[in-house]
């Protein structure tokens, strides 16, 4: 008897082979199923159920169930979408983390606060000017400022004062923008395709430094004889204008090209620029309602009339963003909502639908109890607020690296890597649509570097397995029963002692941030 026969999935007829699960024949057809408790040298642990499919009409997991000739399967449909998706929020039930540390979530620019910090306390000045620049296009005028709503969330408010998130953002921007060469972050290779943006407010500066990184040819035009729009009313005081000229300047060297002294109306017609550029986006800030002369785009009671998901103009090819469409009070959320539209254009260019951007999936954990934030205070220094020598100078080194070690790192270490993260960000997963209530949030520190943060485990068994299967001498296992169901070592013995071959292996597979190790591996990817 042959052992190849065929099946169908999603309507196509794929050969099979006797013996093969049907996980692996979905993935040789290039269709990706999300798994958590997979890992091929353990074989299925069947624990997780999010790598459901239907075969031959009934929801079954597809790690664990093996191809039968004519079996028809069932993976791309909305119902097995929900029945994946729902499998993913009951592992957030009981899950106890912030994927993204409040501040992170609350920066409408979403900084990745708690990797600056530690950069800065470790004196890694040039790793943590690349994260500031890939987020904030003008980090040094952000650092004076920005109203910081991320401080208004910073954990250690609750103890003492918020790390001052704003001031660092500032030293490192000034210490790169004093440095020989200030670092400009890196293009990707030419589209051939080019924005003419029309503002050079905060808005549009946002879009410009988002699009020319994509690698498009980037045009800004403006009125006035010089960039910055709204950032020019500010005293010197605030704003000295030796930094925004800096920042100015930063933006050229990344490729974008500054047209100023030309006006829409007077010397620019949107008719001209979509035929001369491939999308065009309008900044122009507040429109004075007695400015009635025609911009070409259909005007409402606030200003240009967009659709508020795209950005889309009633004029084809044409976005809008910032002010222009509805007065934006804060600079970083005119910034945002810049940067946000710059991503419906990019869509655009690429052929696709603009959309806005989604935020990043983040479980959520609330608020901490005494105990719990005493947890995290053990790895941050309990000193008070560092205030700068100098206030005109800003923080020193020093002083930068002593206000950064009082962050109490509220990110999970495995944020960005964590499989269980990304699946339900590609799923659209609501962590709290089965929430029950919160079991304290659990830190074991090992004496040799190892992590485990016992809410974030989802028993999917892996790392049990892979003790067993290398024979280590104590391993880990499973105790207690029903929904108090706990991996540890046995014998109360510590999570390290039963990982002593192993210990590497299980915190790459843990498809969470369980199990980590406390210092960083930026080459460690669990997916
Ligand atoms: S383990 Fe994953 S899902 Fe859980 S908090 Fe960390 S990053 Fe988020
Ligand atoms: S303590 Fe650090 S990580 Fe936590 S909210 Fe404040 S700045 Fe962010
Ligand atoms: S700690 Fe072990 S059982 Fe828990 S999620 Fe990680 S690999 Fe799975
Ligand atoms: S049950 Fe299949 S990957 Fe978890």
């Amino acid at each position: 008897m042959s052992e190849k026969f065929t099946i169908t999935i999603d309507g196509r007829t794929v050969e099979a082979q006797i013996g093969e699960s049907v996980l692996a024949v979905t993935r040789k057809v290039g269709l990706d199923i999300p798994t958590l408790c997979y890992l091929e040298k353990c074989g299925p642990l069947n624990t997780c159920q999010v790598c459901l499919v239907k075969a031959n009409n009934k929801l079954v997991p597809s790690c664990g169930t093996k191809v039968a000739p004519g079996m028809v399967i069932e993976s791309e449909t909305v119902e097995v979408h929900e029945a994946r998706r729902t499998a993913l929020e009951l592992l957030f039930s009981d899950h106890v983390g912030d994927c993204l540390s409040p501040c992170n979530r609350l920066c409408p620019l979403q900084l990745n606060v708690p990797i600056m910090l530690r950069h800065i306390q470790a004196g890694r000045l040039p790793e943590a000017i690349v994260g500031v620049r890939q987020a904030l296009a003008l980090p040094a005028v952000l650092g004076r400022l920005c109203h910081h709503p991320c401080e208004q969330g910073c954990r250690r408010n609750s103890w003492d004062d918020p790390a001052a998130i704003r001031d660092m953002e500032r030293f490192v921007a000034d210490h790169d923008l004093k440095s020989a060469e200030p670092y400009v972050p890196p293009r990707k290779p030419s589209t051939g395709k080019s924005v003419a943006i029309i503002g050079a407010g905060p808005a549009g500066l946002a879009a410009a430094h988002f699009l020319a990184r994509e690698g498009h040819t980037v045009t800004v035009a403006d009125r006035h004889e010089r960039a910055g729009g709204a950032l020019r009313n500010v005293s010197e005081a605030e704003l000295p204008r030796s930094v925004l000229e800096a920042e100015l300047a930063q933006l050229e060297r990344l490729g974008i090209e500054f047209k100023l002294n030309v006006e829409l109306g007077r010397d620019l017609n949107l008719e001209g620029l979509t035929r001369g550029f491939d999308a065009v986006l309008l900044t122009i800030g507040e429109i004075p309602s007695h400015e009635t002369h025609n911009l070409g785009v259909v005007l409402g009671p606030s200003g240009i009339e967009s659709d508020p998901n795209t950005g889309w103009t009633s004029a084809r090819n044409v976005f809008a963003a910032g002010s222009a469409v509805k007065p934006v009070k804060q600079l970083v959320r005119a910034m945002a909502e810049g940067r946000a539209v710059a991503e419906c254009v990019q869509l655009h260019l690429l052929g696709r639908t603009p959309r806005r951007p989604e935020k990043t999936f983040s479980s959520v954990m609330g608020r901490l109890d005494s105990g719990e934030l005493r947890e995290f205070l053990r790895s941050a220094n309990n000193a008070g607020k560092v205030s700068p020598c100098d206030r005109c100078l800003g923080h020193n080194r020093d002083e930068a690296a002593l206000e950064s070690s009082r962050c109490l790192h509220c990110d999970c270490r495995s944020s960005g890597n964590c499989v269980l993260q990304h699946w339900a960000h590609v799923y659209g997963a609501d962590a709290n649509r089965f929430r029950a209530e919160r079991k304290k949030f659990e830190q074991q520190l090992q004496p040799g570097g190892i992590i485990f943060e016992p809410g974030k485990c989802i028993l999917c068994g892996i790392c049990v397995k892979l003790t067993e299967m290398a024979a280590e001498p104590l391993g880990l296992t499973f105790i207690g029963r029903g929904f108090d169901v706990k991996m540890a070592a046995p014998f109360n013995r510590r999570i390290e002692e039963g990982l002593q071959k192993v210990a590497a292996e299980c915190v790459e597979h843990c498809p969470t941030g369980a199990l980590i190790f406390a210092e960083e591996k930026p080459s460690l990817t669990k997916r």
